[in-house]
């Protein structure tokens, strides 16, 4: 019993040792706003956040994330339409969202 609630506080702890430290570079951090607004001034951090929570409940169920950095805004253009349709996202403001996220953190802003 009690060596069982040791391994289950010990698997948390490293579980968000793993999460949180690989969570910052998937976050919309402001450095990624100032990117981003270069392009489309009114987006605001919460967009951006709204983004990246669809991202991962959307893009994760058939393979493991990309990070947005792999990818240029131009290969981003040409993966996202089939990516939609394969995550039946069919909502304009989602897909916004979505590829406002991934812009910010692309590996160049063209
Ligand atoms: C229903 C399953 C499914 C979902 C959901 C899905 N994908 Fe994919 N994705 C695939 C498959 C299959 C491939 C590999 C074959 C291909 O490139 O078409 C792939 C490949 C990719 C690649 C690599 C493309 C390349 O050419 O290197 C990226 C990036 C990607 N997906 C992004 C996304 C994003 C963003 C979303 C959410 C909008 C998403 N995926 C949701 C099935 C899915």
């Amino acid at each position: 019993m009690l060596l069982t609630s040791h391994y289950h506080i010990l698997l948390s702890a490293l579980l968000c040792i793993l999460a949180c430290s690989s969570l910052q570079k998937w976050q919309p951090l402001d450095t990624d706003l100032v990117n981003v607004q270069h392009h489309h001034p009114d987006i605001k951090i919460q967009d951006l956040k709204t983004g990246y929570k669809l991202y991962i409940e959307q893009c994760s169920g058939c393979h493991a994330l990309h990070h947005p950095s792999e990818y240029s805004i131009t290969q981003w253009d040409s993966i996202l339409p089939e990516m939609f349709s394969q995550a039946k996202i069919n909502n304009p403001n989602e897909k916004l969202f979505i590829k406002q996220y991934l812009y910010s953190k692309t590996k160049s802003q063209n």
